[in-house]
């Protein structure tokens, strides 16, 4: 077991770190520097050292890239082709990803931070039959067919609804773009992606494969860079007809706003969470603290819907913190390359530091640390999974998103006091609830104001699956066939039959 001591992931445990092949814009088919010249660095969070530099693209590169994409999407195939036929080229693009999984699980962990086994085994086999899942879908888009009154019969029709932006953040760099880019393709739209700047490399790689697997140029463009240069450029273009976004509230408003004040172009928005974690005095004691150190600790807690709010009932409380604060020593922190390692490092240090000062706030609120608190190893972005207990709802480790390994533990007495409390936030995205009453199950589940619960389990997602926010989480659900829909135009066609008055 790797001791807290040396949890300052330097030692690659023998993985030869691959060359960074990909590191311009991809614009129109082909890899091109950006107009201006510039470049930022990637940063790799286990040491904080440069992994590549990379093309920082500007509003003059995504004039480029929508351009390429309007010609593709107003004249090109893409859109007209045989739904089967784009599915078949997604299938490719699939088998190809899957043949550079090693490549691109390691690209994902020095970019990102997150345990190699975890990308390799979690994230990538998502992203691949994600799109899978979604080539098959791509031959089974279908409108009605309408009787209408006064002798006219119509039909409705499902187009491609056009250019899309796909602005990504930096926590699932792959498993974000899989979710955008999957339902984007299948529905026969263009596109332009935006990577987050702390993760370029894996979407970057993909675009070289999705030429590879035969998706026609300018179908999909990868523009890198900033938010307040590519991102601010993508939301408020005239020529872009649709931007789904996944990041922080605050970005989601100015990406809204963006979109308000150009050409009034559709917007989706999965945003920040504050999820909650109920656990019942029924419930099986091992199973809530897996599912709550889990929840919140998993993936650096860089996780929009994380479980960070642990309600626990009073009859098991006393009993559930003994035992998750020793679960949480056994949670490894370290080299993300080591095997055994549950968390590596912290995207970059801005994240880093504002999880230190939530940690440094929680103190100062009054609220009692159980354990963690500090940041650990000599260097890199390494911090204690943490626990707070003695939290009241009105603090702000209980309000606000932190997005790193903190939980905040909180002690209800009735059902009734657990869904007040799990409701009192600004967030709807996620909930979970242990127990083994069904009443208790069935009861809460609907009175939770967020996109997707879970009982019994946590982070049980499925390409079929649906999720996404209510309230300050945004609107739009990624996965499952409502994600194609937010790619798809209605159209009506209506035409009067034998009989009618307008012949
Ligand atoms: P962010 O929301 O600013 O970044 C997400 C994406 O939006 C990135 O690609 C970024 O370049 C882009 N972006 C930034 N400003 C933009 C603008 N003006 N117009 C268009 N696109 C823009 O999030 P950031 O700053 O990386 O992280 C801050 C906090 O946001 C985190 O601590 C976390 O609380 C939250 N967050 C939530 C995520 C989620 O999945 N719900 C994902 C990432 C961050
Ligand atoms: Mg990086």
């Amino acid at each position: 077991m790797a001791s807290e001591e040396d949890c300052s992931g330097t030692a690659e445990n023998g993985f030869m770190l691959p060359e960074v092949k990909f590191t311009k814009l991809f614009i129109n088919g082909s890899f091109v520097d950006a107009v201006s010249g510039k470049t930022f660095e990637t940063i790799d969070p286990r040491t904080g050292d440069v992994i590549a530099e990379i093309a920082s693209g500007d509003k003059e590169d995504v004039d480029l890239a929508v351009a390429a994409a309007r010609d593709a999407f107003d004249d090109g195939k893409w859109p007209r082709l045989p739904g089967y036929q784009r599915g078949r080229i997604m299938m490719k693009f699939a088998d190809l990803i899957e043949q550079h999984v090693e490549e691109l699980a390691v690209l994902e962990c020095i970019d990102s931070g997150k345990p190699l086994l975890v990308s390799k085994l979690v994230d990538f086999p998502s992203v691949i039959s994600m799109f899978r899942y979604y080539a098959g879908a791509a031959d089974k888009i279908h409108g009605e067919t309408l009787k209408l009154a006064q002798e006219l019969q119509g039909y409705t029709l499902k187009e491609p609804i056009g250019v899309v932006g796909l602005i990504i953040p930096w926590n699932y760099p792959m498993l974000m773009f899989a979710l955008k880019v999957a339902p984007a393709l299948a529905a026969g739209c263009t596109m332009i992606v935006k990577p987050a700047e702390q993760t370029p490399l894996t979407a970057l790689y993909c675009a070289h494969l999705a030429k590879q697997a035969g998706i026609p140029d300018g179908v999909l463009n990868v523009v890198t860079g900033f938010g307040r240069t590519v991102g601010a450029a993508i939301s408020s273009h005239m020529d872009v007809d649709k931007v789904s976004f996944t990041g922080s509230t605050e970005t989601g408003r100015v990406v809204m706003e963006a979109a308000a004040r150009s050409n009034l172009k559709s917007v989706s928005l999965e945003l920040g969470g504050k999820s909650p974690l109920l656990i019942f005095d029924d419930a099986d004691i091992d199973m809530a603290v897996e599912l709550a150190r889990q929840a919140v600790f998993f993936n650096q807690g860089e996780i929009c819907v994380a479980g960070s709010r642990v309600f626990v009932q009073e009859g098991i409380y006393d009993e559930f913190v003994k035992k998750i604060a020793l679960s949480s020593k056994e949670w490894i922190v370290g080299d993300p390359f080591d095997p055994r390692v549950n968390q590596g490092p912290q995207v970059d240090k801005r994240q880093f530091d504002k999880i230190l000062s939530y940690i440094d706030h929680g103190k100062r609120e009054g609220a009692t640390l159980l354990t963690g608190g500090k940041p650990c190893g000599e260097k890199g972005y390494y911090i204690e999974p943490t626990i707070f207990t003695d939290v009241k709802d009105d603090m702000l480790i209980a309000k606000d998103e932190i997005f790193g390994p903190v939980m905040s533990l909180m002690k209800f007495s009735t059902v009734e006091e657990a869904i007040q409390r799990a409701n009192y936030t600004k967030y709807g995205l996620a909930a979970g609830i242990v127990t083994k009453d069904l009443n208790i199950a069935n009861r809460v589940s609907r009175s939770i104001r967020a996109g997707i619960i879970w009982v019994n389990c946590y982070f049980a997602f499925d390409n079929d699956c649906p999720f996404g926010g209510y309230k300050m989480s945004g609107f739009g659900r990624d996965s499952g066939l409502h994600a194609l829909e937010k790619y798809l135009k209605v159209k009506s066609v209506v035409t009067p039959i034998y009989g009618s008055p307008w012949l």
